[in-house]
């Protein structure tokens, strides 16, 4: 059944397969496609719908679903307008972007009109209002630096918000709506982009990546070139192979731990954690140490390309591929003492 209403479109028992990058068969009891923000309010006051669990679903990159079946109402939204704010020369740029809006076309228009600061960031999948829930980053850099403002609509208020950055509570994959996942509905984020900050080029590989492009300039452009290239390398395609990139976060631990390790495990990586009394260190190190690289049973298995992607090869449910995490993070906790938290959001099961 598909009712439509001005702005939404609710349909029932919807596959969510083609929308989760893990490729595992789920089925939603409701889906709404939201085209018009304002109409969030009627939509969850619906009668089948009002009350249910919510899941807000993008393009499913950093989800698990555990269950067959989601028991409430899967919201999507479908705006995707970009405006730019303010645009004067010398200044950096102000951009509002609905959530809808694919990040990695975003990265290549502000880029195109000369904005930079999103290059490190290029090619990582999802929509623009995932962006903020778990801070996406990569070589070096963090969506966080770049947000000035997220707007929301609040279930417990049942109004938009508009929240500055310093209210997000963003950390290293973590925000506010990260520990709060159903009370807000992320719709627009807004963004500040210098015009003429250097390149960052810290982590490693970047480097020596423009270098066996030709030495090209290190110019925000050709950082994303060169951040695309690496991370196809480096990466399983969700297009070939089901995954959600990084199934665990880099675990952060104490100091005194993190020597510890490295006395006994010179090879480890560790890496600063943005406090003095801590060090990160590296998951995908950890789980290849303990052998798991290019593990499969079943169709649940991890990346021989990358220790850190849990990935499907085909017929896994969500239920094996948690099953085969819990193991692998078990093994690592026994052999190194250290506890791994998943990254994507697992729908129906806790970890
Ligand atoms: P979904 O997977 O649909 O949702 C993810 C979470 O965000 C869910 O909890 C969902 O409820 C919530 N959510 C989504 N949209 C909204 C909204 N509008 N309002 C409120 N909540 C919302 N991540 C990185 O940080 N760095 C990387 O380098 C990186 N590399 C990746 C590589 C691969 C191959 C893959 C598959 C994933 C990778 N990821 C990476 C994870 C993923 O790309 C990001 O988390 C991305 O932001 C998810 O976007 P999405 O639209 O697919 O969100
Ligand atoms: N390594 C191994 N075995 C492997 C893979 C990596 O030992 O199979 C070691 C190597 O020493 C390597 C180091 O791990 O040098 C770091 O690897 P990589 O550069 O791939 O980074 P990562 O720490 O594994 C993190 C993010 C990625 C992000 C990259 C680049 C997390 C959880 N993951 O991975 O994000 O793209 O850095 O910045 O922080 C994601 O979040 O989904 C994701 C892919």
């Amino acid at each position: 059944m598909t009712s439509s209403r001005a702005g939404y479109a609710l349909a029932r028992d919807v596959p969510l397969r083609p929308r989760n990058t893990f490729r595992v068969d789920a089925r939603a009891r409701w889906f709404a496609t939201v085209h018009d923000a304002p109409s969030l309010s009627a939509l969850l006051e619906e009668r089948d719908v009002r009350g249910l669990p919510l899941l807000v679903l993008g393009q499913g990159s950093n989800v698990l679903f555990a269950e067959p079946w989601f028991e409430g109402l899967v919201v999507h939204l479908a705006c995707d307008d970009l405006s730019v704010l303010q645009d004067a020369p010398g200044e950096p740029a102000a951009v509002r972007v609905e959530a809808a809006h694919d990040w990695d076309t975003l990265v290549d228009r502000t880029l195109q009109r000369g904005m930079r600061g999103l290059e490190n960031l290029a090619l990582i999948p999802g929509q623009v209002g995932a962006a903020p829930i778990q801070n996406i980053g990569a070589y070096g850099v963090e969506v966080g630096e770049f947000i000035t403002a997220v707007l929301a609509f609040d279930r417990m208020t049942h109004a938009m918000v508009r929240l500055d950055a310093v209210d997000c509570g963003f950390g290293y994959r973590d925000s506010l709506f990260k520990r709060e996942p159903e009370r807000r509905i992320v719709v627009a984020v807004e963004f500040r982009l210098p015009r003429d900050e250097a390149t960052r080029l810290e982590y490693a590989g970047l480097h020596e990546e423009l270098v066996a492009m030709g030495g090209v300039a290190p110019t925000p452009r050709n950082v994303a070139t060169a951040v695309r290239r690496i991370r196809r390398r480096k990466l399983p395609d969700p297009a070939e192979i089901g995954n959600a990139g990084s199934f665990f976060k880099n675990p952060v631990v104490p100091l005194d731990l993190a020597v510890a390790l490295r006395e006994q495990h010179p090879a480890l990586p560790t890496y600063p954690a943005g406090d003095t009394r801590q060090r990160k260190l590296s998951a995908a190190w950890l789980i290849a140490e303990a052998g798991w690289r290019g593990f499969r049973e079943g169709d649940a298995g991890i990346s021989a390309q990358h220790a850190l992607v849990l990935v499907n090869h085909g017929a896994a449910t969500g239920a094996q591929l948690l099953g085969l995490a819990r193991r692998v993070a078990e093994s690592v906790k026994a052999r190194f003492g250290v506890r791994l938290e998943p990254e994507p959001r697992i729908v129906g099961a806790a970890f």
